[in-house]
């Protein structure tokens, strides 16, 4: 008896198999599309891209497996936050979706707090509106292009257009909903005032379920389409990160992973809302009922690895890139990176932040520009720390997952720029485990995800920092943090 874990990523979506006790036994990617970036800082990807993704790797995790629909009790979905899925009458894709990173809103952001005011945002949603969110994303299609905003019938989060063409079902999860900027994140619903107040149409939102629960069944046509059993349940998952955080066993108080993927984010479990004053960190509902969590995020992590490489080295694989920063001292020889490709959420919130390099000199070589790329990363991250424990949420130690956490010399990084213990799982899978996880509790083969986590999750590694390395990054770091608002003048002058 398996269960189907199904991630939408950015790069690719992920079907994973899990056994009885929780472990992953298969697990197959289909690749998308590269991002479509028409104009700098805009960021699409096509939802039938993703719905062929999904087919692909579903059909290809069954063959790996050996398996038929029916050994497949339960499917849980995650998926990339954020994103803007326009569906019209006929359940038609009405453009391709603007996707988290995309940058173009900010004209929309301003008018969303003019219209209901920075206050009550907050107050509705515990986050400030952000050019990340879905909701300004929908108020630039409304302003630029009204003839696709009339025909809007539904919007939906990219995991949600594939849980549609899996069921039928126009539904979402608590988590991912967290991040729409329309999300009432304490009383976990829609926001009816802020709906109100920007005088949106209630009717083009989907229903918001907690995560662990069964929303709807594979329907005919999919069972067609992917080789499950029609009938087969689909609980709501989560939103990539909450579900990222269940694969990593982040349930309890003190619990703090760090994802690097094409985003990095540091994610801390809470047991009722909590908020950093400034919003630099986001408080979202946790993929458990009755939870929440915090999140730092760094926009172009991997990202900033990905863009070296397909720009500057492509022939080079990411374990060739790692492998040469290897060669380059800590420090980098006094460069720094700026990981702001696509503007910043945290700690600046600032969507006309600017990446780059900062030091360079004709002395520099390219083991030093990657190698600084690894720490202005990670520099990154460890501001998103820092704010959480501002917060007085503990940081005892930070479970590592994502591409980030493969590297093995990245993960000692990791643990000498944060200063914190790091710990590396057995299974590094991440979101698509925990949406597999979240199917075993939603459809009752487990009863508790505590114990199923308890049962299911290994530490194999654990890094201490090393006090030398520890105390040189401490440094390194503030003179990165001094960047930022030395160059925020010229990011705004433009
Ligand atoms: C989280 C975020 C990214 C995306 C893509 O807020 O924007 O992590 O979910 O992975």
């Amino acid at each position: 008896m398996y269960h189907l874990g199904i991630d939408v990523g950015t790069g690719g979506t992920r079907a994973l198999l899990t056994d009885e006790r929780g472990k992953v036994r298969y697990a197959v990617t289909a690749t998308h599309e590269e991002i479509s970036i028409a104009q700098p800082l805009w960021a699409e990807q096509r939802p039938e891209n993703w719905w062929d993704a999904a087919q692909a790797a579903i059909r290809g995790v069954l063959a790996q497996a050996g398996a038929s629909g029916s050994d497949v009790h339960g499917v849980g979905l995650s998926g990339q936050m954020h994103g803007l899925v326009l569906l019209d009458r006929e359940d038609a894709v009405i453009r391709p979706a603007l996707i988290w990173c995309d940058q173009r809103s900010q004209p929309q952001v301003d008018a969303i707090n003019r219209i209901a005011g920075e206050q009550t945002v907050l107050a509705c949603t515990a986050n400030p509106m952000l050019t990340g969110f879905t909701l300004p994303k929908l108020l630039w299609v409304r302003d630029h292009e009204p003839a696709a905003f009339a025909r809007i019938c539904k919007v939906l989060l990219p995991k949600d257009y594939v849980r549609f063409r899996l069921t039928g079902e126009y539904a979402t999860d608590v988590s991912d909903a967290s991040g729409t900027g329309l999300f009432d994140v304490a009383g976990r619903r829609w926001s009816e005032e802020l709906i109100r107040i920007l005088g949106l149409d209630r009717s083009i939102l989907p229903s918001a379920a907690e995560s662990a629960c069964v929303t709807a069944q594979v329907s005919e046509a999919a069972a067609k389409a992917t080789g499950l059993q029609a009938g087969t349940p689909v609980v709501a998952g989560a939103g990539d990160q909450a579900g990222g955080a269940i694969g990593s066993g982040i349930l309890d108080p003190g619990d703090v992973s760090c994802t690097i993927g094409t985003s990095g984010v540091v994610f801390a479990y809470t047991d009722s809302p909590t908020y950093d004053p400034a919003g630099r960190v986001h408080t979202f509902c946790h993929a458990i009922a009755g939870a929440w969590h915090v999140m730092g995020v760094t926009q172009g992590a991997g990202l900033s690895l990905k863009w070296f490489r397909d720009t500057l080295a492509p022939s080079m694989s990411y374990d060739d890139l790692t492998a040469e920063a290897a060669r380059a001292p800590s420090g980098s020889h006094g460069l720094f990176w700026l990981p702001y490709l696509m503007g910043e959420r945290t700690p600046h919130l600032d969507s006309r932040a600017r990446g780059g390099w900062i030091g360079l000199t004709a002395g520099h070589t390219r083991p030093d520009l990657i190698r600084s790329l690894l720490e202005g990363v990670s520099y990154s991250q460890r501001d998103g720390l820092e704010i959480i424990e501002q917060m007085g949420i503990p940081v005892k130690s930070v479970r590592l997952s994502g591409g980030g956490a493969r590297s093995a010399f990245w993960r000692r990084m990791l643990a000498d720029v944060f200063g914190k213990k790091v710990v590396v799982l057995e299974t590094q899978e991440g979101s698509a485990y925990g949406a597999a996880l979240l199917a075993m509790i939603g459809t009752g083969a487990f009863g508790s995800m505590r114990d199923l986590c308890r049962e299911a999750i290994r530490a194999v590694e654990s890094l201490e920092p090393d006090p030398r390395a520890a105390r040189m990054y401490a440094e390194r770091h503030l003179v990165y943090k001094s960047l930022y608002p030395a160059l925020s003048g010229f990011y705004h002058s433009r």
